[in-house]
């Protein structure tokens, strides 16, 4: 398939967190290969140094900062330092989280902050750090991912949605508050993407299923969200800030 080229990507400064895998290192690819200059970050650090080597060639090389974003002292370390490297931050996007299932009975007090630190809190402290920045270059993008998950209410998530379903209010707020500093502000909430994450969760028959439930026959790929987020975070999108937009392929 032929993939769109942005032009207004090109040398944009991108920060993405959670890069290292799944959709993030789909993210990385595809701003890399629009011209951008991205730094990203994850706990991970042999799939992020992996992900680095493979894309060595690259105009210019991705940036890896490894860093637990449950940590917010070290998140504003790493977010000082993603900005010093690369000049600035133009874009940012908050796409690091934790799916891990829980029943209500498992939620401890200290397990309830853990998830919220992991799915939510971070998103908030990583847009604080590189605002600034945004506002000095005249304008900005933060994509936050959000989750088809409490849309459909799926079992043994409360967590993980309850921090899903707060990410479209932040970016709502977000929005409002830097719309007159030109610094857009959008949810992507995917549907079921093939990851290997996901592999862990659903078998062949739970993927069957699925798909029978989207409208559109297919899984949906990491490139498929990215091809959604660097349009969102382009130029062409100008004037879309505020609002939630699902790459899902119609599961109902
Ligand atoms: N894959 C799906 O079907 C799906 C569906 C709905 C929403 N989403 C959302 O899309 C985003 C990406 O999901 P994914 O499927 O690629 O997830 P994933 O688990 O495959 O990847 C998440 C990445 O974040 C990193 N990460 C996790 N905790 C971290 C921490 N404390 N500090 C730094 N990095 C950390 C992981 O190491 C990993 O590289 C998430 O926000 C997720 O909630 C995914």
């Amino acid at each position: 398939m032929n993939r769109a080229i942005y032009p207004s990507l090109k040398g944009k400064r991108v920060f993405i967190s959670g890069g290292g895998s799944g959709i993030g290192e789909g993210l990385v690819e595809a701003f890399v290969g629009q011209g951008a200059h991205v730094a990203f970050c994850d706990i991970a650090i042999a799939e992020s140094e992996a992900l680095v080597e493979r894309l060595a060639d690259a105009p210019f090389k991705p940036l890896f900062l490894p860093c637990d974003l449950r940590d917010i002292d070290a998140l504003q370390a790493m977010m000082a330092q993603a900005e010093a490297e690369l000049g600035g931050i133009d874009i940012l996007i908050n796409n690091a989280a934790n799916d891990d299932r829980h029943t209500i009975e498992d939620v401890t007090p200290a397990y309830w902050e853990e998830r919220m630190a992991v799915n939510l809190r971070h998103k908030f402290f990583a847009a604080q750090a590189a605002i600034p920045a945004m506002k000095r270059a005249g304008g900005g993008a933060i994509l936050n991912f959000g989750s088809i998950s409490w849309h459909l209410a799926l079992p043994d998530l409360i967590l993980y949605q309850t921090a899903k379903a707060a990410i479209e209010g932040l970016t709502r707020s977000l929005a409002r508050d830097l719309g007159r500093d030109n610094i857009r502000v959008n949810t992507i909430i995917p549907g079921n993407v093939k990851t290997l994450r996901q592999e862990k969760w659903y078998t062949p028959e739970g993927e069957a299923e699925i798909v029978a439930a989207q409208c559109l026959d297919g899984r949906i790929l990491p490139v498929d969200v990215a091809a959604l987020a660097m349009f969102l975070a382009s130029d062409d999108a100008r004037l879309c800030t505020g609002h939630d937009y699902f790459i899902d392929a119609g599961w109902r």
